[in-house]
């Protein structure tokens, strides 16, 4: 059992006092949803747009008011202090809580792991040219995949995802590519996706019940910023197949290079690369 510091509805607690009731729907039926965010040097990147997609999740799925942001925002000083953490990962949850009671209050913890033991092999290795980072294997998950509503929201019902992870652990990447039945791409197990081809950058549109990724939307708004065309249009795998590069976005991996996909060589970086160095100076700038 981990022996870590987590804030849990209000108290520091560890190891066993960890613990959830059995009649919380959080446990019960996967009824929580949750965001992950990377600290740097102790301060949380983009926590505005984590809080706005986890509210607003909260009230399009019906959960009980969450703690308020502030209120959380001081749990993550507690626990990075607790754990002595500066660049770490933070994962807050926040559950629909035990039905009956009135009103019925949300189960809301939050917990630090350092950094280091959360990049990927693609992210932490580092590129013999240019010293970045030296880029994700990924697969495409054989298992086609359907998200629908609740792929817009970051729900604790990951199984499915995390089978796809699986998969790529088993085959040595760092991430899977989930494809439609209708065999469109539409993002990582744990990431979004972005395709380089023809002079343009493109995402599957938040329209295929996709992730709203916040690290998705601050790419986007860098192509903008940078000049870089970008489109949000459908992924047909073909288009994956033919592309000259493609790279994911995900909060703790940043900006990421896929080196290949399901073993062809994708050794485009140029894109990426601006766009990962636009997004650290932000980062700084926060
Ligand atoms: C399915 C899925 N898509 C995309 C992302 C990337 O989201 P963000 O940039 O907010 O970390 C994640 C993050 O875990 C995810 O689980």
């Amino acid at each position: 059992m981990p022996d870590r510091a987590v804030w849990l509805n209000g108290r520091l607690v560890r190891g066993h006092d960890a613990a959830l009731s059995v009649f919380d729907r959080g446990a019960r039926d996967g009824g929580a949803i949750l965001e992950t965010l990377r600290v740097y040097a102790g301060r949380p990147f983009a926590w505005q747009r984590h809080m706005e997609r986890m509210v607003l999740s909260a009230a399009e799925l019906g959960f009980p008011v969450p703690p308020s942001p502030a209120r959380l925002r001081a749990a993550v000083d507690e626990v990075l202090a607790a754990e002595g953490l500066g660049d770490a990962v933070v994962r807050i949850t926040v559950t629909r809580g035990i039905p009956g009671g009135r009103p019925v209050r949300t189960s809301a913890w939050v917990e630090a792991e350092p950094l280091g033991g959360r990049l990927w092999v693609g992210t932490r290795t580092r590129h013999p040219a240019d010293g970045g980072p030296a880029g994700a294997r990924a697969i495409l998950s054989l298992t086609p995949f359907a998200p629908g509503l609740l792929g817009r929201h970051k729900t604790t019902s990951r199984l499915a995802y995390d089978l796809a992870r699986e998969e790529a652990r088993a085959a040595g990447a760092d991430e899977a590519l989930l494809v439609s039945p209708a065999g469109e791409v539409l993002e990582g197990a744990a990431s979004n996706l972005f395709v380089v081809g023809g002079g343009e950058v493109v995402t599957p549109p938040l329209t295929a019940d996709v992730l709203p990724g916040v690290t998705r939307a601050i790419a986007i708004g860098l192509c903008a910023e940078l000049g870089i065309p970008l489109r949000e249009a459908a992924v047909p795998l073909e288009m994956l197949r033919r592309a000259e590069a493609a790279f994911v976005t995900n909060s703790v991996q940043e900006v990421l290079p896929l080196a290949s996909v399901a073993g062809r060589a994708t050794p485009g970086r140029t894109i990426a690369l601006r766009l990962l160095a636009a997004y650290r100076e932000r980062v700084a700038a926060d």
